[in-house]
């Protein structure tokens, strides 16, 4: 047996965790690995590696993906799933196991209900999709806001200042959420409520005049709306294979108006890509390795068409198609904790 490995989408740290997993467990079963280089675009043009021990020892703790990534969608492509198809009967690729997020899988789902079969894993720091309750690459950029909001802590402390930290999420606001939680900021602000700006300054000036805290923390999420602004605010008008507009640029209009506001003074603080990078965390590097794991032993038992997951400290499977258009909603009782903390 031949079993085809990809990571798709953002990259996140955990995917080199999950490949050597997958690696591991199948040479132990005398089953082949392939590796296709950058998400789906390898799948579409036969660009593969093969997958041994010596090519995934010392990779657990590297944060990226040795196989690379990117967004392509084959359906975007023309011929693009027929293509992929070629591409897998060609190269004797039994079943596949794409690592992903809602792109990535979603894509695979398709391919799925057309006759490929494969076993997802799911991976992104936005911690968004259905089926799991940690997604490979969270646990890890939480660390990395976490970290980052206790740095900025004594030197907005030390100026008087507001920070506005804005973190990545896309539409979901798990990140924000979990990361300001552990950050202690004093105000969290996701996509799943649109926040009054009146409102915000209204807790913010009380924070100060009342506690005497004459500094605050401001978690934003990248994909937040501001009732009074309206729109999501985007770093271009550019979209991706998926769709997906550019987030980037709530912080700084924030900071701008925060400032202008209050009077007090005001700094952004744009994490970006660094909530993609760091070694990854014991959490995800053992969710990886469980996750990559059970997709082969899913593959064995050939039950395909679904991702596999971690639900209720079990990892679980659920089919691909109850997967596609549904979300890993943020818990917003969870959400509820940051109001006391203002
Ligand atoms: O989906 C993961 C993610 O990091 C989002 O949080 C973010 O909006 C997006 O990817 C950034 O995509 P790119 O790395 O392609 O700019």
């Amino acid at each position: 047996m031949r079993i085809g490995v990809l990571t798709g989408g953002g990259d996140a740290p955990g995917l080199n965790a999950a490949i050597r997993a997958i690696t591991r467990k199948a040479v132990a079963e005398r089953i082949e690995v392939i590796g296709f280089r950058n998400g789906w675009l390898g799948a579409l043009t036969g660009s593969w590696l093969p997958l041994n021990i010596q090519a995934v020892t010392g990779i657990l703790p590297r944060a990226g993906t040795i196989l690379g990534s990117s967004r392509t969608n084959p359906y975007t492509r023309e011929d693009g799933p027929a293509t992929v198809k070629r591409q897998l009967e060609e190269l004797g690729v039994d079943a596949m196991v794409p690592i992903g997020g809602e792109d990535t899988l979603g894509v695979a789902a398709q391919l799925s209900a057309e006759g490929v079969k494969l076993v997802g894993v799911p991976k992104t720091i936005d911690n968004d999709l259905y089926g799991t309750e940690f997604s490979i690459g969270f646990d890890t950029a939480v660390e990395v806001v976490r970290d980052s909001l206790d740095k900025l802590h004594p030197t907005a402390e030390a100026h008087d200042r507001i920070m506005v930290v804005e973190v990545m999420g896309r539409h979901a606001g798990w990140l924000a959420t979990v990361g300001g939680l552990a950050g202690a900021a004093h105000a969290v602000l996701i996509p799943e409520q649109p926040f009054s700006l009146t409102d915000l300054l209204q807790r913010i000036r009380r924070r100060h005049e009342e506690l005497g805290k004459m500094f605050s923390l401001v978690v934003v999420s990248e994909g937040a709306k501001c009732s009074d602004w309206g729109a999501e605010v985007t770093g271009s008008d550019q979209v991706d294979e998926f769709g997906h507009v550019r987030l980037g640029g709530i912080g700084h209009r924030l900071a701008v108006e925060m400032e202008a506001r209050t009077g007090f003074e005001t700094r952004e603080v744009v994490l970006g890509h660094l909530q993609r990078g760091g070694s990854p965390s014991a959490f995800d590097r053992v969710l990886a390795t469980r996750l990559g794991v059970e997709a082969v032993k899913q593959v064995q038992g050939e039950n395909f068409g679904v991702m596999v997951g971690l639900q209720g400290g079990r990892i679980t499977t659920t089919n691909l198609q109850e997967i596609r258009g549904r979300t890993h909603d943020l818990d917003m009782e969870l959400y509820g904790l940051t109001d006391l903390f203002y």
